[in-house]
């Protein structure tokens, strides 16, 4: 009997001990919201990247043995009207910076005033001269038989202080128009960023830029502009590059020079991000919807918007990590991409950032939702995820989030491997994964790779990047994969297609499928990627 009595009240204290938890796990932030993510292997005989391999000098000889096998997926195995180029940005490369008319950006201020941390700064100017020598550079790019080539345009070059009111600068105007017939004469289709970066000083000057919603008018008729001047030839146009990435560089690397020390909750710095980029979405939905209603019917073209994408790996099997993985995704990618096609932000971030993160209106939400004909997605790398409650400072990885970005895992593997030029690791099943959770999560819209590639810091010879070929064509192959599980990805493009002004690294990255020698006047010359690239798109053996 009393044993009867003690199993029974056994019994009820472990009930009540199960309602606990459960009742905790999901109250706590760590709960795993909706939990769509999951790690997929890709379905093709090229595991591309194995998790952990030690760095050897060429950890990628793997790919070039399948690369030369009749498993790699050829050009002719994506459909024919597949987009396949290579892209630059109109602030990494066309110089003439106080040329032409044009205006200063917020660029050539941040530059100027840390001339510690940028590198190659007496470059910075004029850059590799694309403004001057735009044709060359046009029948560089027919050689390498792109069809397609992802440029921007330079606001305060056609608007020097970035309001129709200061006026229109002809020149400007010209140069774009130039270079956008100079593309269609030689058979490739101009890719279009409204913005990638950079933006007229003036308007920061004025009212503090994306920080202030005024912006959202000058931008819209910056863009209107555009549609008017080009839309008859340009068909893909993306409203602004990397929103997020602008949103959190601005603060992370202290642009605005607003301490990185204080705690989050008590600076300007965890709030601003979310100013910028909830100013960057109203600024993308109202000029698409301008597109839409005014000029899409007439000009047939599309427009998209741009984010750095990479995946989140649970850094170990605990619930916490993987709940922490799906909070970094809903941090990063839901804070566009769900409201470009729900109307508003990850519920989670709602929760956890509460007052901190602006709120759409009826009316914006609207206007929001189905602002975007395709996603476009830069991938470089992707990272573990690890829970991290006590984060106060570094908005890096949001602070708001409850979680930190990782190179290695619990067992101290990290990722794919590591490119011995580059600062990432290599792991093209990152590209594969997104691809898929972006079908999955978001009702397979069309996507376009807007930008993937490795850099060639500290190479012996530039011209020599089979390091780059691994790397491309590595994610070339894992682009097919995510298309034949039903992703509707319709372009790539290598970035990048000459080398550029990379930020802080300067030039040291050599980035081009073009080396530039700056020894030598600025000489263009292809590297063994480019050859590659080209013999890939067009059988062309010739070197
Ligand atoms: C992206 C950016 C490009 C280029 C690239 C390589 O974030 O959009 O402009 O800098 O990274 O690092």
């Amino acid at each position: 009997m009393q044993k009867m009595e003690t199993l029974s009240s056994l019994r009820i204290f472990k009930t009540i001990l199960i309602i606990l938890s459960l009742v905790l796990l999901f109250n706590i932030p760590t709960q795993a919201q909706g939990l769509l993510y999951k790690l997929r292997p890709i379905q093709h005989d090229l595991a591309a990247s194995k998790i952990g391999e030690p760095a050897t000098t060429k950890p990628y000889d793997y790919i070039l043995k399948f690369l030369s096998s009749s498993s790699f997926p050829s050009r002719a195995s994506f459909p024919s009207d597949f987009l396949f180029g290579t892209g630059s940005s109109a602030l990494q490369i066309e110089g003439a910076g106080h040329e032409g008319g044009r205006g200063l950006g917020i660029w050539d201020d941040i530059v100027n005033q840390h001339k510690d941390v940028y590198g190659d700064v007496d470059k910075f100017p004029k850059k590799i001269e694309h403004y001057k020598r735009y044709k060359e550079d046009v029948q560089l790019l027919k050689r390498l038989g792109v069809n397609s080539y992802r440029m921007s345009i330079s606001w305060s070059r056609v608007m020097p202080n970035g309001t129709l009111e200061g006026g229109i600068n002809k020149e400007g105007i010209n140069f774009y128009n130039n270079l956008i017939n100079e593309l269609l004469e030689n058979g490739i289709e101009p890719f279009v960023t409204i913005l990638h970066f950079d933006y007229p000083l003036a308007l920061k000057q004025k009212f503090g830029g994306f920080l202030n919603h005024s912006i959202v008018k000058h931008y819209k008729d910056y863009s209107e502009l555009l549609f008017k001047t080009y839309g008859d030839r340009v068909k893909y146009w993306t409203t602004i590059n990397e929103v997020e990435v602008t949103s959190i560089f601005q603060y992370m690397l202290n642009i605005d020079n607003i301490s990185t020390d204080e705690e989050c909750k008590t600076t300007r710095k965890c709030t601003l991000s979310y100013t910028l980029l909830h100013n960057f979405l109203l600024a993308h939905a109202s000029t698409s919807k301008l597109y839409r209603t005014k000029f899409q019917a007439i000009q047939g073209g599309e427009i998209g918007l741009v984010l750095s994408s990479g995946c989140y790996v649970p850094y170990s099997s605990k619930l916490e990590d993987v709940a922490a993985t799906q909070r970094l995704m809903d941090f990063y990618w839901g804070w566009i991409l769900d409201p470009v096609f729900h109307g508003n932000y990850p519920k989670i971030m709602r929760k956890l950032v509460g007052n901190r993160l602006p709120k759409f209106t009826k009316k914006e939400k609207k206007m929001l939702k189905g602002s975007t004909n395709f996603i476009g997605i830069n991938y470089y790398t992707s990272h573990f995820a690890i829970y991290e409650p006590n984060r106060t400072k570094s908005i890096g990885d949001s602070y708001d989030a409850l979680a930190r970005s990782e190179v290695f895992n619990e067992e101290g593997k990290p990722l794919g491997y590591k490119d011995q030029y580059a600062w990432n690791y290599v792991y093209p099943e990152g590209l594969y994964n997104m691809l898929l959770y972006i079908k999955d999560k978001y009702k397979n819209p069309k996507v376009y790779i807007t930008e993937n590639g490795v850099a060639s810091t500290k190479i012996p010879n530039p011209l020599k990047d089979e390091h780059r070929i691994a790397y491309i064509a590595a994610h070339i192959n894992a682009t097919k994969a995510a298309i034949d599980d039903g992703a509707n990805v319709r372009g790539y493009f290598a970035w990048a297609a000459f080398d550029t002004f990379e930020f802080q690294a300067g030039y040291s990255g050599n980035w081009g499928l073009y080396h530039v020698d700056f020894n030598d006047n600025l000489k263009r010359i292809p590297t063994d990627a480019a050859k590659w690239y080209r013999k890939y798109l067009t059988h062309d053996l010739r070197d």
